[in-house]
């Protein structure tokens, strides 16, 4: 199976507020998209890896990533994530079978169930990363008052990598039970399009860095040792 690697990196990361586009944040004493990238080597992944970078920052990206250890493809993303991975898959070599989409904003991938979450790519068709919530979870009724409150035993949080058939997304992509629907994940197109998709535990380690809160705490890991 020839497996390959697409990093979204082409958000600008308002919610973290920095002048740079977020995966330019120093995570000690390397670019967010950098340590994602490193992170994620062990798996020897078909080269090479694309990173989707935002408009305007070629030159920022390739520097930030000039010292990972891998052949890279640079492409332009979108307005939104899903424009950016769309781009991704139309740069993927033309023999691939499994793509393996990971966020920048995710520093700490555990490899282990990566590894496992492409092994069930063979059998599901899709698979992604995910974890039991451990809040209990309330819906807005649509007049700011509670509207249900679901199962918290039946509900993840979802997470990066996803993993899937290079055939299966792109078909989930040019679906039109897909289109013009918001959507900032794909396994999700996928379920749409009635396949199934895996769900492998990845753990509260696997978090998304989205404001300075989470910056901190991912800069504390590295600092305590504990990552
Ligand atoms: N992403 C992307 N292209 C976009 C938007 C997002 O490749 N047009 C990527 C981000 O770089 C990130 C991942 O998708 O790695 C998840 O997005 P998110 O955490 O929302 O990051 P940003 O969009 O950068 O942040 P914000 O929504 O706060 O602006
Ligand atoms: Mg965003």
């Amino acid at each position: 199976m020839i497996t390959q690697l697409i990093i979204p990196a082409a958000g600008l990361g308002r919610r973290l507020g920095l002048q740079l586009p977020k995966a330019l944040a120093m995570l000690g004493n390397q670019s967010l998209v950098a340590r994602t990238l490193n992170c994620l080597l062990p798996v020897e992944f078909t080269e090479p890896s694309i990173v989707i970078f935002p408009k305007g920052y070629e030159e920022a990206f390739r520097e930030a990533l000039s010292e990972v250890p891998v052949a890279i493809q640079y492409i332009e993303g979108g307005l939104e994530r899903r424009d950016s991975v769309k781009r991704g898959l139309d740069g993927l070599n033309p023999d691939t079978d499994i793509v393996v989409i990971h966020d920048a904003a995710r520093p700490f991938p555990p490899l282990r169930a990566v590894c496992t979450a492409i092994d069930a790519t063979r059998q599901y068709g899709a698979a992604t990363l995910a974890t039991p919530v451990t809040d209990t979870i309330l819906t807005d009724n649509g007049t700011g008052c509670l509207g249900m409150t679901p199962d918290r035993s039946l509900l993840w949080s979802c997470q990066t990598p996803q993993v899937f058939q290079v055939d299966l997304i792109r078909q989930a992509y040019g679906d039109e039970r897909n289109t013009g629907i918001s959507c900032t994940d794909d396994a999700t197109l996928v379920q749409r399009i009635g396949s199934p998709v895996k769900l492998v535990d990845g753990g509260v380690m696997n978090f998304k860095v989205t404001t300075k809160l989470e910056l901190a705490f991912a800069n504390y890991l590295l600092e305590q040792g504990l990552v």
